[in-house]
C-alpha cells in the first residue's frame, strides 16, 4: 500500500489566513482526503513559520515576547483552518527543539561536506536600532526612475530590482535615520555544488512541465551561493559554532517539515527516520505557490541531500487568485479573511468553487463572486442536495424510511456511475479537480434527468406503491454515489449525507455496493443556496474591517497576494476627482530611455492652452517600437507636479489599462476629439 506524506507551505505567523492561502490550504486537502478515501496510509504536515525580523519587530510593537505572538498567531490559524475543515495530521511549529535540533544537523552535515562558506557581506546597518536592516526595511528613492518612497530590494514604479545601498535618499523603516554600511560575517550554502544533481531532479518527473522549463533558466543564468545567516538581534536559531549569527528563516523554514514529521512520530510510534533518510520508505510531496518555487525546487532539494536526507518525490506548485479578475484589494473589499469569510459563508462553498477551478497546473486562478453564488446554487444546492431534499421525503413518509429490498432496475446508472469511479479517482489523483468536478456534475445531470423523467412526485398520487419506492431508491443511490465522490471536497455535506443514509463511514469501493434493504433517518438540512447578500456584506464588512497597511515590512518572499495586494484607501471626493485635470493630448514624440529599460519618452501636444510637454512612462514593454506611437490621441494627466527623474523631468502622466508589463493599453478617445479638450 502506498505510504504518502504531504506538506502545504508553512504560513508566515505574522499575518492572518485569508482565502488567497486558502487555495492552496484547499487544495492539499483535497488530496490528502481523496488518498485516505481510497484507504491509503497519508500524511498531512504542516506548521507555522516563525522566525525572521518581521516576526521581532511586530511582537517588540506589541509590547510581547515573540513566542507570545507566535502563540497567539498558532491559535489563530488553527482555529480557520479548522473552520475551512482543513484536517492535519500535525500542525507544529518551526520554533521547535525538534526543528533546532534538524536545522543544526542538516547545517552541520553540510558544513561537514564543505558545502558551507564564509563571506564578508557590506550591508545596510541602522546606528540608532543596532541592526543591519533587510531589504525591506529600507525605503528610499529608486536610483532607476527617481520613484519615491520605495523599498530596498525592486522599485514598485518601474519595476528595477536593486540594492538597498543603491537607493538615493535611504530611510530605515523603523526610526527613519539613515543607515550606514557595514561589514558582516555571512554563511553561505554552495548550491553550486549541486547543479548535476538539481538538473537530474528537476528532470526526474519530480516536477510540472512548466516548472521544469523555468527551472532551466535558472541553471542558465547560473546558480548562485545561498546566504543563510543573518546578524543577531533576529528571532530565530543561533547557527552552532557562530555566536551572534542566526540561520535565515528560510533555511529553517522548510525543515519544518521534518520538525512537523517528528513531533508527530513521537505522539504515535513512528519512525521519523524511515520517512525522511529512507528513499522507499514514504512518497513525499510538497504543495507550494509558484512565487516559493526557487526554495523549494533548488535550495530545499540540495541541502537536504548535501546532509544525507532523502529528496521530495515531487514539488507542486499553483498560480495566485484573483477576485473578480484583480489583485486581491482591501479598498474593493475582496482582500478578505478566513474568519471574516466564515462569518458570513459556509466553507464548503468555497471548497467546492475552488475545486471547480484547480488544475495540475500553475495557472493563476480567479474567484468570480457573481460566478461562485451561480456555480455553488446550481451544482451543489440544485443537482446534488436536491436530488436527495426531493425524494428522502417520500421514502421516510410512505416506507418508513425504507429503501427497496432488492436494488431495482435503472437502466444501467448504478453501473455507469461506479465505472465513471475509475476516470474520476484518476482526476483527483493527477490534480485535476476542474475535471473531476465536471465528471461529478454530468452524473448529477444524468440523476436528476431519471428523477425528473420518474417525477417521484406524481408517483406519489397513483395507487401502486412500488415505482415509487423504486425510483426513491434509485435517486438516492445515486446521490450516496456522488457524496462519496464529492467527500475530498465536501466532507462536511458527505458527513451529514452519510449520517443521513444511516451508513458506515463511506470508502471509495463502497460505491461498487447499491443501497438495498436500509433504513435512512429523516432527512437534514445538506446546505442552503448562496445568499448573494451575504456575500455583499462580507465585501463590505472586509472593505471596513482593514486597517490601513500594517507595516508591509517583510525580510523575504512572502505570499504574493498579501504582498501585493492594493491597500491603497478607499474613496475620494468628486472635488479630488475634480482637481485632476485630464486631457486629451497628441503623442508627437516617442523614443526609448537609455538605460531604463521600461520607460519610453514621450512629447505630448496638449493643443494651444498647455503646449508641449514631457512625459515619461513606464510603457515601453507593451509598445516595443516607440515610433508607432507618433500622431496618435490618447488621454493624460495635464497637472500632475513635475517629478525630477534620472532621466530629467516628467511633465505628466499618460493613462493605460491593464496589468503591466508587455499587456498595458494606452488610452485613447474616439475620433474627433482634439488635443486639448478636457476629459468630462
Ligand atoms: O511564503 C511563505 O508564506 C512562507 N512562509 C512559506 C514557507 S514554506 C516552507 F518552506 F516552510
Ligand atoms: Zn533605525
Amino acid at each position: 500500500m502506498r505510504r504518502i506524506l504531504v506538506t502545504s507551505a508553512l504560513p508566515y505567523a505574522n499575518g492572518q489566513i485569508h482565502l488567497g492561502h486558502l487555495v492552496e490550504y484547499i487544495q492539499t486537502d483535497i488530496w490528502v482526503r481523496y488518498h485516505k478515501l481510497l484507504g491509503r496510509e497519508c500524511y498531512y504536515f504542516c506548521a507555522d513559520d516563525t522566525h525572521g525580523t518581521p516576526i521581532m519587530l511586530r511582537a517588540r510593537k506589541e509590547g510581547i515576547s515573540p513566542e507570545e505572538l507566535v502563540a497567539k498567531m498558532h491559535e489563530n490559524h488553527l482555529q480557520d483552518f479548522h473552520g475551512f475543515n482543513i484536517e492535519f495530521d500535525n500542525y507544529y511549529t518551526t520554533n521547535s527543539e525538534e526543528n533546532r535540533l534538524l536545522s543544526e544537523e542538516v547545517y552541520l552535515n553540510n558544513k561537514k561536506a564543505g558545502h558551507i562558506e564564509v563571506d564578508t557581506v557590506r550591508q545596510a546597518y541602522c546606528d540608532h536600532d543596532k541592526m543591519f536592516l533587510p531589504d525591506r526595511f529600507i525605503r528610499g528613492t529608486c536610483p532607476s526612475c527617481g520613484a519615491e518612497d520605495q523599498y530596498g530590494d525592486a522599485c514598485e514604479a518601474c519595476s528595477k530590482t536593486y540594492s538597498p545601498l543603491d537607493l538615493l535618499s535611504p530611510a530605515c523603516s523603523i526610526c527613519g535615520e539613515k543607515p550606514v554600511e557595514k561589514d558582516s560575517e555571512h554563511y553561505f550554502f554552495k548550491l553550486s555544488d549541486f547543479e548535476e544533481f538539481l538538473k537530474k531532479w528537476t528532470h526526474s518527473g519530480a516536477l510540472q512541465g512548466e516548472m521544469a522549463n523555468k527551472l532551466d533558466e535558472w541553471f542558465d543564468s547560473g546558480l548562485k551561493n545561498w546566504d543563510i545567516s543573518r546578524d543577531g538581534p533576529y528571532f530565530g536559531f543561533e547557527i552552532p559554532g557562530a555566536p551572534g549569527k542566526y540561520f535565515y528563516v528560510w533555511l529553517d523554514a522548510p525543515i519544518g517539515y521534518m520538525a512537523s514529521t517528528w513531533n508527530y512520530c513521537k505522539r504515535t510510534g513512528m519512525d521519523f527516520n524511515k520517512f525522511w533518510k529512507q528513499d522507499d520508505y514514504a512518497e513525499v510531496y510538497h504543495f507550494i505557490g509558484k512565487d516559493i518555487l526557487y526554495f523549494h525546487t533548488l535550495f530545499w532539494p540540495a541541502t537536504l541531500k548535501g546532509a544525507g536526507f532523502r529528496t521530495p518525490t515531487s514539488v507542486f506548485a499553483h498560480g495566485f487568485l484573483t477576485v473578480n479578475g484583480l489583485k486581491m484589494s482591501k479598498s474593493r473589499g475582496t482582500f478578505i479573511n478566513a474568519d471574516k469569510y466564515l462569518e458570513f459563508l459556509d466553507p464548503e462553498y468555497l471548497r467546492y468553487y475552488y475545486a471547480s477551478k484547480l488544475t495540475s497546473r500553475v495557472d493563476d486562478i480567479d474567484l468570480s463572486l457573481d460566478d461562485f453564488i451561480l456555480k455553488v446554487n446550481s451544482d451543489l444546492v440544485g443537482k446534488v442536495v436536491n436530488l436527495a431534499s426531493r425524494t428522502s421525503g417520500f421514502v421516510f413518509k410512505r416506507f418508513a424510511g425504507k429503501l427497496c429490498d432488492v436494488y431495482p432496475e435503472d437502466g444501467g446508472l448504478h453501473d455507469k456511475f461506479v465505472a465513471a469511479g475509475e476516470e474520476i479517482s484518476q482526476l483527483y489523483e493527477t490534480r485535476e479537480f476542474a475535471k473531476a468536478m465536471r465528471a461529478i456534475m454530468v452524473l448529477a445531470d444524468d440523476a436528476n434527468r431519471y428523477v425528473e423523467e420518474k417525477a417521484p412526485w406524481k408517483q406519489a398520487k397513483e395507487q401502486a406503491e412500488a415505482p415509487l419506492q423504486e425510483s426513491c431508491s434509485v435517486a438516492l443511490n445515486l446521490f450516496r454515489t456522488l457524496m462519496i465522490y464529492l467527500q475530498p471536497v465536501l466532507p462536511h455535506m458527505s458527513e451529514k449525507a452519510r449520517e443521513f443514509l444511516d451508513l458506515p463511514p463511506f470508502t471509495w469501493e463502497s460505491r461498487t455496493e447499491p443501497l438495498a434493504g436500509i433504513t435512512i433517518k429523516k432527512f437534514s438540512h445538506l446546505m442552503g443556496r448562496v445568499d448573494p447578500k451575504k456575500v455583499a456584506a462580507m465585501q463590505e464588512a472586509s472593505r471596513e474591517s482593514l486597517s490601513p497597511t500594517p507595516s508591509a515590512a517583510q525580510d523575504k518572499n512572502s505570499k504574493s497576494e498579501s504582498k501585493k495586494a492594493d491597500d491603497s484607501s478607499s474613496e475620494i471626493s468628486i472635488d479630488d476627482f475634480l482637481k485632476v485635470d485630464l486631457r486629451v493630448a497628441k503623442i508627437v514624440a516617442a523614443t526609448s530611455v537609455e538605460g531604463a529599460d521600461k520607460l519610453l519618452q514621450l512629447t505630448l501636444d496638449f493643443g494651444e492652452e498647455i503646449g508641449q510637454r514631457n512625459v515619461f512612462a513606464g510603457i515601453k514593454a507593451a509598445y516595443q517600437n516607440p515610433e508607432d506611437l507618433i500622431g496618435k490621441l490618447t488621454v493624460a494627466v495635464a497637472n500632475l507636479k513635475p517629478r525630477k527623474m534620472k532621466f530629467g523631468m516628467s511633465e505628466g502622466m499618460v493613462l493605460a489599462a491593464g496589468p503591466g508589463g508587455s499587456d498595458l493599453f494606452l488610452l485613447s478617445p474616439d475620433a474627433g476629439a482634439k488635443p486639448g479638450m478636457k476629459i468630462k
